[in-house]
């Protein structure tokens, strides 16, 4: 079956096409199309994400994209009589009402969309949260409309979730096409996540099964890398500004670990499994204000004292958090996950757990794109969970849901 994936959540605009190919209990995921459009230049200049404006630059990338995406898959066809009156009045009406708050996308959709040929597609993924909900309609409100207008089933994704389901793709070598097949997970298994909105520790029992066992009591893990980068005077986002200057600095001063500019190790010795990361964040700035002149010495400096402090909270709640749970495999997901020195004492932890079977995606798949919400989808949708064009909602909040019985749609 080939998926139609969309992601929106934050300021990234994705589309991909995957096909999903069953042989016995093997899934081969293919990457037929993927096309991703970063908006991070254009938040730049306000320090951080400016939802409005990440709005209108979906509403503008969306359709483009999928063109892109469709041309790469060779799925893409211009009807012969370039006009849209073959399409039935009544759906018509419906797409115009789905569109109607989308000013840019609905005018890209009838100008380019509607005069193609239904591509030969399965169903369509989107992310429908958590992420900053005027982002996440435009995404909601152009698979409604798409689903409407070529007839195929609409799969709600979580945006967690499928952070956790690219994890598990792992690289087929011996194929010519991007091709994956996707691990099988022995259970139970912890999933790390760790991005821009998100701290969370999450107990999988089963596929599709999960517990939120910790999470951040304040910022998110990306959060403050954003934060610290920007009181040291570092564009955003701030997560790989940190991590340059970190392994700089390492390089520089091998035994940096005696540094003038110690933090502290927040929670590390709590009882449960939360963290907080606002603390360490204010300990940086009260630190920067007491120093006359932040050198690019200095910067380098803090940025790794910070990047060695919270990793060392990481690997130490979820290393206790593996012994407590029992479990079997450790699934790390979110943007957080690119940063070489916390990939690295993952797998240097995993070594002294031999047990543990680690999944960390390859760093391209770590930071917000489509191919996650299509892997996700996949498993949605063999479950039997459709989404319904009239009541599906963006939802900013939305947790990680068990996909149990109970709650399948179709
Ligand atoms: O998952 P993601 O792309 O978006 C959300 O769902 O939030 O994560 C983005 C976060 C940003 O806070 C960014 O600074 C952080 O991931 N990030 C990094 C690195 N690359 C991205 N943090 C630390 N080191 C990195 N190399
Ligand atoms: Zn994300």
């Amino acid at each position: 079956m080939i998926i139609l994936s969309i992601e929106t959540s934050c300021d990234e605009t994705a589309v991909s096409l995957l096909q999903f190919e069953v042989q016995g209990s093997d899934i081969t995921v293919t990457i037929l199309g993927n096309t991703l459009f970063s908006q991070v230049d254009i938040h730049r200049e306000y320090g951080g994400v400016f939802p409005m404006l990440a709005k209108r630059e979906h509403g503008k990338n969306l359709v483009p994209l999928t063109i892109q995406c469709l041309k790469e898959a060779d799925l893409y066809q211009k009807k012969l009589s370039q006009n849209i009156t073959d399409l039935d009045p009544n759906s018509l009406n419906e797409i115009n009402k789905i569109l109607e708050r989308e000013n840019n996308l609905s005018e890209l959709f009838c100008k380019e969309i509607t005069t193609l040929e239904k591509p030969t597609i399965d169903a369509i993924a989107v992310t429908h949260g958590p992420g900053l909900e005027p982002a996440l309609w435009v995404g909601v409100s152009f698979a409604k409309a798409l689903s409407k207008l070529w007839g195929v089933p609409l799969i709600p994704t979580n945006h967690m979730e499928g952070h956790i389901a690219v994890a598990l793709l792992e690289e087929k070598t011996d194929e010519k096409t991007t091709s994956f097949s996707i691990k099988k997970v022995a259970y139970p298994a912890l999933a790390l996540l760790i991005s821009g909105g998100h701290t969370e520790l999450v107990l999988i029992t089963e596929e599709g099964k999960y517990q939120i066992v910790g999470q951040t009591r304040d910022d998110a893990l990306g959060e403050a890398f954003d934060k610290v980068a920007r009181i040291l005077g570092l564009p955003y986002p701030g997560g790989p500004e940190i991590s340059k200057l970190a392994d700089a600095d390492r390089i520089h001063r091998p035994n940096g670990e005696n540094s003038q500019y110690k933090l502290p190790r927040p929670m590390i010795y709590s009882k449960d499994f939360d963290f907080s990361f606002s603390g360490i964040k204010t300990a940086v700035l009260y630190m920067v204000q007491k120093i006359s002149l932040l050198t690019p010495d200095i910067q380098m400096q803090i940025a790794r004292q910070f990047e060695d402090a919270v990793t060392e909270v990481i690997i130490s709640k979820t290393k206790k958090c593996l012994e407590r749970t029992g479990a079997k495999t450790l699934i790390l997901g979110g943007g957080v996950v690119a940063n070489t020195r916390i990939r690295k004492s993952f797998e240097e932890l995993v070594q002294v757990l031999p047990d543990i079977q680690l999944q960390i995606p390859r760093i391209s798949h770590t930071t917000d794109n489509a191919i996650m919400i299509g892997v996700a989808g996949y498993h949605r949708y063999i479950s039997g969970i459709r989404g319904d064009s009239s009541t599906l909602r963006a939802e900013g909040c939305l947790k990680l849901s068990n996909t149990t019985a109970s709650q399948k749609l179709a």
